[in-house]
């Protein structure tokens, strides 16, 4: 990467101001701050629309006919990938996966110059992921007024799809947010999950969220929204909680691991547990975005559970997706 560029994505734009047109229509989606109640409850009930149950057949629509979709992953994905690839085809799209690892990226090609590349065989919504900041709003900054910018996971900053499927699975298991209270347990300083939820959930008005973590995994001052008690203590975390919600620690973002716990004395302090769920309220629901690393931050048969509604999530992030791409394309084509 060029240093001119590299000065360009660090340059830090509103992105606010940046995902929406100038008739406050969602264009990208690129975080989850400054997305209202009413935006979000929009969206959530259009993935509604999309769900269907497993052994029935998919949901399908031609939403997305003519139009054409590329998944740019610079970081290693199977649920967020699978699902943008599965939610386009489903409302119709051309889809296109970029192998970015035998692309022309290897060669020195700049990322603007391969999404000015895309753009010129008329892609209509790029979808991105990348392991440094600021790259989706960058991208959005420099596309055309026909391309649409999905984030699909930036570094430890924003994962906006994911933290909507995981509004999708609360909503639909307990209703309204107002009383609820969210346990967020695990990597918080490094998560981009943690962070995009977090956002979201505050926005809906949850009664109360707590982040949980080791002192040495504990949010950045001003990373999270300042009604989140930020906790390290798990079984206060979990006390009474309606959802408990259990992280990976993002190794790949960890450049030192010294005061990082081991493994047995991570399970031991902050692994969500059969024994810890006890903890929780009688019908909580356990969450977790995946990939789960089994025996670290989960018990493995808590995650096959009853309570368990990891699956469900996954389900609902194809529908979440698919309500996302007819949004943004509606207004591509609005315009
Ligand atoms: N939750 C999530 O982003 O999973 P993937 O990394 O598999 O896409």
């Amino acid at each position: 990467m060029s240093v001119i560029e590299l000065f360009e994505v660090t340059d830090k734009v509103d992105q606010t101001d940046l995902q929406l047109d100038t008739n406050g229509r969602l264009r990208h989606l690129l975080t989850m701050h400054g997305l209202d109640r009413q935006r979000i409850t929009a969206l959530l009930d259009e993935a509604e629309t999309y769900l269907s149950n497993i052994g029935k057949p998919v949901v399908r629509s031609s939403a997305l006919r003519g139009k054409t979709v590329a998944n740019l992953f610079f970081e290693p994905s199977t649920r967020t990938r699978a699902s943008f690839d599965l939610a386009a085809t489903r409302l119709g799209a051309d889809v296109l996966n970029l192998d970015v690892n035998t692309s022309s990226r290897k060669k020195g090609e700049s990322i603007l110059d391969t999404i000015y590349t895309l753009q010129a065989m008329q892609v209509d919504v790029i979808v991105v992921r990348d392991a440094q900041s600021g790259v989706p709003a960058y991208i959005a900054r420099h596309v055309n007024d026909f391309v649409s910018i999905l984030n699909a996971g930036e570094s430890d900053v924003a994962h906006p799809t994911q933290a909507l499927l995981d509004l999708l699975t609360i909503r639909l298991h307990k209703g309204e947010f107002q009383n609820l209270t969210v346990a967020i347990v695990g990597d918080i300083a490094h998560s981009r999950v943690a962070r995009s939820a977090s956002e979201a959930l505050v926005t809906m008005g949850v009664k109360e969220l707590r982040l949980i973590s080791p002192e040495s995994l504990a949010p950045a001052a001003g990373s999270v929204p300042p009604q989140a008690k930020i906790l390290h203590n798990l079984d206060e975390g979990v006390r009474g909680a309606d959802v408990v919600m259990a992280l990976r620690i993002q190794r790949e973002r960890i450049g030192n691991i010294d005061g990082i716990p081991g493994i047995d004395e991570y399970f031991a302090n902050f692994g969500v547990s059969h024994e810890r769920m006890n903890l929780a309220a009688p019908d909580a629901i356990v969450m977790h975005p995946g990939p789960m690393n089994r025996g670290i931050e989960i018990e493995s048969s808590l995650a096959e559970s009853p309570n368990s509604v990891i699956c469900e999530q996954v389900r609902n992030g194809v529908a979440v997706r698919m309500a996302v791409l007819a949004t943004v394309v509606k207004t591509l084509d609005s315009q």
